[in-house]
């Protein structure tokens, strides 16, 4: 009678190259994951793959940031380097990757500033569509760029296009809030702003109708999978989001500071770390999300195989 399914090809997992690193460095606010030097990449997607998760989700941190961001276009930046490295390796395991700036910026925001301190909407954009061919030019399979900016997924679309790179799909985060559960995550990839927040192109936690109007926006600038991003204090506007975009592959994001909540009450002996995961995945997926992208990937894969 069980209505809602949980499979490990349904998790993405997120992975942290780190360009300066020699050894692997633990996050801190984030226990059990890692910043990954290029030369580990390759195993830690063998290992995904080998446990039936459904795709990698790759984030950079550079060797030099600049105030444009420029390492995040570079062709042979981190992540064009790792997506080629986890091709070669494990050809038939999808990699995704973000497109953003705010871990290239020296400012740490996901866009070019302007001299108040605004991010500068359509040069941004411009950029995100650079970082995606580089992106798409080393094998990358789909690009889900994470800044919200306006007409993102437009501008991405016509850059790949220009790139012959028509058949990369586009996982936007459609609708990304801008919230606290994001914390952890700013460790992890090195991306906090260094002033200011990014309440400016990120949704307020007060709306849910806008969010459909955000998904709409972004269906017709041709984005081919959407996002409700955090999962777990938005589960209504992924329910909303099923039901309003029944065509369309939704993706939820289970972000750093749910991870975070539940692993150091874990930490603490006061949830079992098995079913509070497995609980919470098949939630989000009871709420209407075909894909979960998830720290959890791993673990959960391990312990979805050992109860089938
Ligand atoms: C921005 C980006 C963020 C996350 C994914 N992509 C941070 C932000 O918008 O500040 C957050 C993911 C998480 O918290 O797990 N490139």
């Amino acid at each position: 009678m069980a209505e809602t399914a949980l499979q490990p090809r349904r998790l993405i997992a997120p992975l942290f190259v780190h360009e300066g690193l020699e050894a692997p460095a633990a996050v801190a606010s984030m226990p059990g994951v890692m910043q990954w030097p290029l030369a580990q990449v390759p195993r830690q997607a063998q290992q995904l793959a080998d446990l039936g998760v459904g795709a990698v989700l790759l984030f950079g941190l550079p060797r030099t940031k600049d105030a444009e961001g420029s390492s995040a276009w570079a062709e042979d930046g981190i992540i064009p380097k790792a997506v080629a490295a986890i091709k070669h390796a494990v050809p038939d395991f999808p990699v995704i990757t973000d497109v953003c700036l705010c871990e290239y910026t020296e400012h740490g925001h996901c866009g070019l500033l302007s001299p108040t301190g605004d991010v500068l909407n359509d040069e941004s954009v411009e950029r995100l569509g650079r970082v995606a061919v580089a992106h798409a030019r080393a094998g990358a399979d789909l690009v889900a760029p994470s800044a919200m900016l306006d007409g993102m997924v437009a501008g991405i679309r016509s850059a790949l296009d220009a790139a012959r790179a028509e058949h990369i799909p586009i996982l936007s985060y459609s609708v990304k809030y801008a919230s606290a559960f994001y914390g952890p995550f700013r460790d992890a990839a090195g991306g906090a702003p260094r002033f200011g927040d990014r309440a400016g192109h990120q949704m307020a936690v007060t709306n849910a109708r806008e969010a459909q109007r955000e998904h709409t926006a972004d269906v017709a600038e041709g984005a081919d999978l959407l996002m409700v991003k955090p999962a777990l204090a938005y589960l209504d506007v992924i329910r909303t989001t099923r039901d309003r975009h029944p065509d369309v592959p939704l993706v939820a994001y289970n972000v750093s500071g749910e991870y975070a909540m539940l692993m150091a009450a874990v930490d603490r002996g006061w949830l079992d770390e098995r079913r509070a995961v497995l609980e919470t995945l098949t939630a989000i997926r009871r709420a209407g999300a075909d894909l979960i992208i998830t720290y959890h990937a791993a673990s959960a894969a391990q312990w979805l195989a050992e109860t089938d």
